[in-house]
């Protein structure tokens, strides 16, 4: 585990840390196969490495975890990265497990014993609303699996305030499967508006502008690879009461 940061964390200031779900899925919310992902598709790993790692200047890069953004991710994920690649550069990883993992040979890499223990090590140094072109953005991203969305989609309320989908169109076959956390659709389709279980919180598709305003940087919102179509969309969680934009 790396030294400590000098950030105050979520535990010390009880703040409660923004967190992007980041995830690729098919139409029935299938996104992985015997432990790996179901496809291959490069461009698509290109943009979540560019979403993920944030764009942060090199020279920053050489302060302790400032600026740097963070993944989370369940052990069966982390395991599931083939080990040249891991961990993700230039962004902190958290990896979960009860049993332990070992990572002696890993900067930059932390494991946790749960959830929460995890999420308290979270600085609340985030900007929720919008993408710094600073570069100074600090973001949370929770990187999956299965197991690890599940949870923070479904607690009350969900530990995720924003999802970043890839909509993979093409159909594939899975054995891992993302929570649908949009199932709760409400009747009027057309504000591309889901209600979760929350009750009071409302999960509102945005706009293809409002992901790339987020993101920082312009992005097809349709995309073919090897014959595989999918779209990036992005999900923001509101209360029902607001109806601004995400
Ligand atoms: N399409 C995508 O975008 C995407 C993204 C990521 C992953 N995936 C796919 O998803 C699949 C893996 O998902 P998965 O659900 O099997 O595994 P996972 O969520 O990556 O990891 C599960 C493991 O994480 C640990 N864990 C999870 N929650 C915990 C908690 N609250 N407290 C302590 N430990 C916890 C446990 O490890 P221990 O057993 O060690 O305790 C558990 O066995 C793979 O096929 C992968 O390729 C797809």
């Amino acid at each position: 585990m790396s030294a400590a940061s000098t950030t105050a964390t979520t535990s010390e200031t009880g703040a409660k840390p923004s967190i992007t779900a980041i995830v690729a899925a098919t139409q029935s919310n299938g996104i992985g196969l015997n432990g790996g992902l179901p496809w291959r598709l490069p461009g698509e790993m290109k943009y979540f490495a560019r979403v993920t790692t944030g764009e942060v200047p090199a020279e920053q890069l050489e302060n302790e975890n400032t600026n740097t953004n963070t993944v989370i991710m369940g052990r069966k994920t982390w395991e599931s990265i083939p080990a040249r690649f891991r961990p993700l550069k230039n962004r902190r990883n958290l990896v979960i497990s009860s049993k332990g993992v070992d990572i002696s040979q890993s900067p930059n890499t932390e494991s946790y014993s749960s959830l929460e223990s995890a999420l308290d090590s979270l600085s609340p140094a985030d900007h929720p609303d919008s993408a710094s072109s600073s570069g100074k953005t600090r973001r949370n991203f929770l990187i999956g699996g299965s197991q690890l969305y599940k949870t923070c989609l479904t607690s009350t309320p969900p530990l995720v305030d924003r999802v970043l989908l890839t909509r993979v169109i093409s159909d594939f076959q899975c054995d891992a499967f993302l929570e649908d956390f949009t199932k709760h659709t409400s009747t009027s389709t057309s504000d591309h508006s889901s209600k979760s279980d929350a009750g009071g919180l409302i999960w509102k598709k945005a706009t293809h502008e409002e992901l790339q305003d987020w993101l920082g940087f312009t992005v097809d919102e349709i995309n073919e690879e090897k014959g595989v179509e999918y779209r990036y969309e992005m999900w923001v969680l509101n209360t029902s009461t607001d109806t601004h934009s995400p």
